[in-house]
């Protein structure tokens, strides 16, 4: 992969990477699209990463489906598919590990010990790997997101990271892999995690702004049917992750719950119009 690129890289041409997991939807492939409108050469990781799975979580169903992911990529134009296996990653002695400290510290951090540092240490490889000029990650992902944006600034990675908004279903739940987990009844349900952030949101438009209202209607929309478990509803500075009492400007309203088994997560931007 390095020999590729520093062959792009001589004649000039300009390299943007996605990073995956696979098992690709609709808002993989508006990343796939937007790196194809910024660079000349569209290189697309997969890769099930298992050091960012926590002992108890899903490493060994996750879904994959290699030869469909690459004629999806094929139809987007995709120049190279990154593949490598975990043996080629994570070869015996292998000891480095990139840690991101405080943004970890909130959100997703709280309830999945370890996996930041899987995510930023497997992205510091796969920037290596692929030696791109631009990275794009989705929104949907926001406090991954974040972390990359830090440990780029802080380790000097000359990579521009490009964020992208949350590719949604008709009905808006947020596109993920792990959809294809839901029976059809809890894919009914987990509508509501769209719909508590909606409520929220037209709350806050109408002047509401402590936070401590705003996710306890969240919690009210969310656990007035059935399965769900709230994992967390949080509103937090947008950049830092602090937590907010008051929203003074703009703030991130970030929800986790299970549905059934399924954990998924949402976040949008609360700002004034
Ligand atoms: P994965 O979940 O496969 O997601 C790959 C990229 O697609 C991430 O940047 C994610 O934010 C983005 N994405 C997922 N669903 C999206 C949606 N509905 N709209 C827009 N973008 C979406 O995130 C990972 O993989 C891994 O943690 C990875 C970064 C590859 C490191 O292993």
């Amino acid at each position: 992969m390095q020999s590729v690129s520093e062959a792009f890289r001589k004649e000039g041409q300009r390299i943007s990477l996605v990073p995956t997991m696979g098992y690709l939807h609709e808002g993989h492939l508006a990343l796939v699209k937007k790196a194809r409108a910024i660079a000349d050469v569209v290189v697309v990781s997969i890769f099930v990463n298992p050091i960012q799975f926590g002992p108890k979580e899903d490493l060994a169903k996750y879904p994959r489906d290699f030869d469909r992911d690459r004629e999806l990529l094929t139809r987007e134009k995709t120049d190279i598919i990154f593949f490598p296996d975990a043996a080629e990653m994570y070869p015996d002695g292998y000891s480095t590990y990139v840690e991101v400290k405080m943004l970890g510290d909130h959100l997703c951090g709280l309830k999945r010990e370890g996996h930041f540092l899987g995510v930023a240490t497997v992205v510091a490889k796969l920037f290596n790997a692929v030696k791109p000029h631009f990275a794009v990650f989705g929104q949907k992902d926001y406090q991954q997101l974040k972390i990359i944006e830090r440990m780029v600034r802080d380790l000097n990675m000359d990579i521009e990271v490009v964020g992208y908004p949350t590719v949604r279903e008709h009905d808006g739940l947020a596109m993920s892999s792990r959809n294809t987990y839901l029976g059809e009844a809890e894919r009914k349900e987990a509508l509501l995690i769209h719909a508590a952030m909606e409520k929220v949101e037209t709350m806050f438009l109408g002047g509401e702004r402590k936070s401590e209202v705003l996710k306890a209607e969240a919690r009210r929309v969310l656990g007035a049917k059935g399965s769900i478990e709230i994992e967390y509803v949080d509103i937090c500075d947008a950049e830092t992750l602090d937590d907010l009492e008051r929203i003074d400007g703009r703030a991130l309203l970030a929800v986790a719950a299970r549905v059934g088994k399924t954990r998924l997560i949402d976040n949008t931007i609360l700002m004034e119009a």
